[in-house]
């Protein structure tokens, strides 16, 4: 399955799908790795992994619509199967999502719907939860709100700040975004009349 992986920053997730790659535990291969900031880790993970890495700097265009055309063309040009955004922070117009539906996964920290947006792991721990985590789901138009695939929970403990939270979070945004993956690649995951079906035969 050809993947295509979209970044922001330290591109953590996109390490763990390259060690899953590397491993053979995962029948895909990422054909490019595209990053809307400049310089930032996740392109020297690809660079060491040998994966074609490109930066599509959102700043240099005039308008989001202008930004999301020219970054379907980038994607295109490899024809991925699937696109898995990992820690990519640009909210997408709907003409963008609408062209990916059904072959698009991103990542949020929280145990959605709750805490769409930003500041996850703040939000949790101001409204005393007891438990977060962090869903992988297919994009839709809808802003963090197109049908949750995998999810995993976390205890929230006494002491916790948003970075020990969020790093608790982490270890399994690693552990269930490889999974996810590997079930669509595999074709057991896949989404239908809005929906994300998983089918468990082996
Ligand atoms: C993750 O916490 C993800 O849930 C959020 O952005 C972060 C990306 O981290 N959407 P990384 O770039 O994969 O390390």
């Amino acid at each position: 399955t050809r993947v295509v992986v979209l970044i922001s920053g330290s591109g953590s997730n996109l390490q763990a799908l390259i060690d899953g790659q590397q491993r053979g535990q995962l029948p895909i291969d990422i054909v490019a790795v595209i990053s809307n900031r400049p310089a930032v880790r996740g392109l020297l993970r690809a660079e060491h992994a040998g994966i074609p890495a490109e930066v599509l700097d959102h700043t240099r265009y005039d308008s989001r619509e202008a930004f999301d055309t020219a970054l379907q063309e980038c994607i295109d040009h490899y024809r991925p199967e699937l696109v898995v955004l990992a820690g990519f922070m640009r909210i997408l117009t709907p003409t963008f999502t609408r062209h990916y539906e059904g072959r698009m996964l991103n990542i949020h920290p929280s145990l959605l719907p709750k805490y769409q947006g930003l500041h996850t792991h703040q939000r949790a721990l101001d409204a005393g939860e007891s438990e977060h985590g962090v869903t992988v789901h297919f994009v839709t138009a809808e802003l963090d709100g197109g049908p949750p695939a995998v999810q995993a929970r976390v205890p929230v403990l006494p002491g916790d700040d948003a970075e020990s939270l969020a790093a608790r979070v982490q270890s399994q945004e690693h552990v269930i975004y490889p999974l996810a993956v590997k079930w669509f690649a595999e074709g057991r995951l896949r989404m239908e009349s809005g929906r994300a079906l998983l089918n468990n035969e082996p």
